[in-house]
């Protein structure tokens, strides 16, 4: 039985051990899945998040003015009460899928909603952006994941403040002053790139600009009703952001390599569904993050007997963490069972491969075979495995075939298992993305240009020198 607390700091002391473990951007466990109904599921479009968004921002408008009317009266606060849910607890759900850019296939539909619900919950898009692409990587892994909500032991004390953002909002507020004025934390800076440091000081000063803006009014006309529309929701709404939040990871495994031992997915109604976009499936969220929220019910279906059982309702799952945290309060090496899992292991390699791979020949002409042309339909792609080096074939809406190198320069994700939107590759890891024409990266957290490969086709079969094309032309 241990109490002994550890050191939660991104970057602290425990950041060196958990490298040294080998739990630092490494390959985590992925379900056995058809990798043409993968692709299915990770198509997107506009319709369905553009239904559920003017929903939410109707709601939220709704609301609001209810409020507006009942002014002076009790039935304000019942109105301002949801007016606060919609804002600072369904906000999170948005702010978190346009981030990864899964909801709208049109990007800037993604960042103005990205940005609109960062504004709501006080959080600075640039830096959120990369704290979370850090929570994907290194997911509750210690000295590195800077989202782990009950560090451990958690105390009573501890949990009963999560629900109570008075302490939470104001440190997102000091934060972002001190932002504003250049002061960036260690923590920033440990997963932020150097370049992207500029935009956080510019954000910030947006946010505290519009807080100072909407205090002024308050104190001008002498009434709190400016500061309840904005900036307050955020505080007397994040119940809600919590509420659900909490059954995604507490009380369950640090430091695995396995979302079914970290990552809970929790059966939820319809209402609950809508205001969480669906996150409640989050073991199948964090395995596959370039699947959108509405595909997510049926990539349950799929691979769902490989997972640990889905706590039955939101009732039961809190039963369930509350107990654990309870007992892990007096003894923080307690773990929450999780059943009988299929072995996370293939042939060696923990990741499994959804992708169809081709493990590529020699030709006598000084080309590699890469396999059939035909095989590979418009909008798919395909691993190939030359030694120990990957490739990845790709064909594009048009027709055009397109070989890079197989790994994500951001990490260490095999794209072949990612998602073509018409010319661009979208990492199955981060969401990254990746100008297949170019090989230009074009959507963080990828920076990094991919290598391309000259390819043609020759008899049916697509094959290449893989040399890289600019090394060929000298350029
Ligand atoms: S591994 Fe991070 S974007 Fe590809």
């Amino acid at each position: 039985m241990t109490t002994e607390r550890r050191d939660y700091r991104v970057g602290g002391p425990e950041a060196d051990r958990a490298a040294t473990a080998g739990l630092v951007e490494a390959e985590w466990f992925r379900p056995p899945i058809d990798p043409e109904r993968l692709r299915e599921l990770q198509v997107r479009g506009n319709a369905r998040a553009a239904i559920d968004t003017i929903a939410w921002l109707g709601l939220l408008a709704g609301f609001g003015y209810l409020a507006f009317l009942s002014l002076g009266t009790w039935w304000a606060i019942p109105a301002f009460a949801a007016y606060g849910a919609l804002y600072g607890g369904a906000g999170d759900s948005r702010w978190h899928e346009c981030g990864h850019g899964t909801a709208f296939r049109t990007k800037w539909l993604n960042d103005v909603v990205y940005y609109l619900a960062s504004f709501m919950l006080l959080r600075q898009p640039t830096l959120w952006r990369w704290s979370h692409v850090r929570h994907h990587t290194d997911t509750i892994v210690v000295g590195r994941d800077a989202e782990i909500i009950f560090p451990r032991p958690p105390s009573p004390t501890g949990v009963a403040l999560v629900f109570l953002p008075l302490v939470n909002v104001p440190r997102l507020v000091a934060r972002a002053a001190k932002h504003a004025i250049g002061h960036v934390d260690d923590e920033a800076r440990s997963f932020i790139p150097a370049d992207e440091l500029g935009k956080l000081k510019w954000e910030s000063r947006a946010y505290i600009a519009i807080l100072a803006g909407v205090t002024a009014w308050s104190i001008a006309i002498w009434s709190i009703v400016p500061l309840l529309y904005v900036g307050l929701p955020t505080v007397y709404g994040a119940w809600l952001m919590v509420f659900f939040a909490i059954t995604q990871h507490a009380g369950l495994q640090e430091d695995v390599l396995d979302h079914r031992l970290n990552t809970r997915t929790v059966y939820m109604n319809p209402v609950f569904r809508f205001l969480y976009s669906n996150m409640n499936y989050h073991v199948e969220h964090h395995i596959f993050p370039t699947v959108p929220y509405y595909s997510l019910p049926a990539l349950h279906q799929e691979v769902k007997d490989y997972l640990a059982p889905a706590s039955p309702n939101t009732w039961s799952a809190y039963r369930q963490i509350l107990s654990t945290l309870r007992r892990q309060w007096r003894d923080s090496a307690h773990e929450e069972p999780r059943g009988d899992l299929p072995a996370a292991s293939d042939g060696g390699r923990s990741f499994v491969n959804t992708g169809h791979t081709v493990w590529a020949g020699d030709r006598h002409d000084g080309l590699i075979d890469l396999g059939p042309a035909n095989a590979l339909a418009p909008g798919s792609a395909r691993q190939v495995e030359v030694g120990d080096e990957a490739y990845a074939l790709f064909r594009l809406g048009d027709g055009t075939l397109v070989c890079t190198e197989g790994l994500c320069t951001h990490g260490q994700a095999y794209l072949a298992e990612g998602v073509v939107l018409d010319c661009l590759v979208e990492c199955p890891k981060h969401n990254g993305r990746f100008d297949l024409r170019t090989g230009e990266a074009v959507r963080y957290p990828a920076t990094d240009p991919l290598t391309l490969y000259p390819v043609e086709i020759r008899n049916g079969r697509v094959v290449s020198s893989l040399h890289a094309e600019f090394e060929e032309s000298g350029v």
